[in-house]
């Protein structure tokens, strides 16, 4: 492995670059990765880099989104088999067909989507930003797809917008019961639970703290807590345990994986490197359409605004 590692960090340096790794990958990526983290932390890195080549260890819609991003860079994806289940659940006629029963209001995509799909949305967000982006709408309604967890949370959150949500989810945050909550809570009274926003709401409600996947991350390094349960994909226990060793990480149950996510191992990055293989693309009329919604959430993220 270390041999590949090395094979990897060479080829990167002769081709100017730059690999943005998510939080649930394979955890020995991060050995050649230069950004590690959550899907709003990447897209701002992909929008400030100056490589030539991005390889996102990734799903489909964060590489499509660094292309939009970064239209004259190269963009690499390893494995093209690499999609997210959530993002997939709507497409630009199923979007339509939901904005048509609703004229006229407000429209926030989760960034887990495709470019076509934010081509025709007002703004996006991701799972850190979506409550701040929504309340700089300054709206009493709106639509918001795919993700009806992540959309009921925030209008929970908010208390004063109606948040009509499109019946999309993430299979394997939807692994997590409130069951498995309980019997954490009563197994490890001194824990602290840590839960992802695309989780069911009888979830989220019992966790003592529900953010992204850098939030929950955060949040563990700063409490001065010592045992923690961790509600989302394995990829981030995996990251602090190795990052926290005087800390106790539970994963909330066995297989709370995304397979999506774990399809790039180290050999898929040095043949995508090498090959500079799967160039991802975007049509221009999508894509110019599509960054005005992610501008729009990166200004937003960017500012004091509320
Ligand atoms: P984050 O925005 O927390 O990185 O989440 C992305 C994701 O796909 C979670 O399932
Ligand atoms: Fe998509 Fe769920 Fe995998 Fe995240 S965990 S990439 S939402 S399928």
């Amino acid at each position: 492995m270390k041999e590949l590692i090395e094979k990897i960090n060479k080829l990167k340096k002769e081709k100017k670059a730059v690999i943005l790794a998510h939080c649930y990958q394979n955890v020995e990526i991060d050995e050649v990765a230069d950004y590690v983290g959550d899907s709003l932390y990447l897209s701002q890195m992909a929008a400030k880099t100056d490589a030539e080549i991005i390889l996102f260890a990734g799903v489909f819609f964060m590489a499509q989104t660094a292309k939009i991003l970064c239209p004259d860079k190269k963009v690499l994806l390893p494995r093209l088999e690499s999609g997210c289940r959530m993002a997939d659940m709507i497409s630009l006629n199923q979007l339509r067909e939901f904005k048509s029963k609703y004229p006229g209001l407000p429209t926030v995509c989760y960034i887990n989507s495709t470019a076509e799909v934010k081509s025709e949305c007002d703004i996006c967000c991701t799972s850190s930003n979506a409550v701040k982006i929504v309340e700089s709408l300054h709206a009493d309604k709106i639509l918001f797809l795919p993700d009806t967890y992540l959309g009921k949370w925030v209008e929970e959150k908010l208390g004063n917008i109606n948040i009509i949500t499109y019946p999309g989810f993430c299979p394997t945050h939807l692994q997590i019961r409130p069951e498995d909550i309980k019997a954490a809570r009563e197994k490890y009274p001194d824990a602290q639970i840590l839960a992802h926003p695309e989780c069911h709401q009888s979830v989220t409600k019992l966790a003592d703290y529900v953010g992204s996947t850098t939030g929950i991350m955060k949040f563990a390094a700063e409490s001065d807590k010592k045992r923690f349960i961790i509600a989302t994909e394995k990829g981030v226990v995996d990251r602090l345990k190795r990052d926290y060793p005087e800390k106790e990480f539970i994963l909330i149950k066995e297989n709370i994986i995304c397979p999506n996510m774990k399809w790039h191992t180290l050999i898929d990055i040095y043949n995508s490197l090498e090959k500079e293989e799967h160039e991802i693309n975007v049509d221009k009329e999508i894509a110019s359409k599509a960054l005005g919604c992610i501008n729009r959430m990166l200004d937003v993220s960017a500012s004091g605004v509320k």
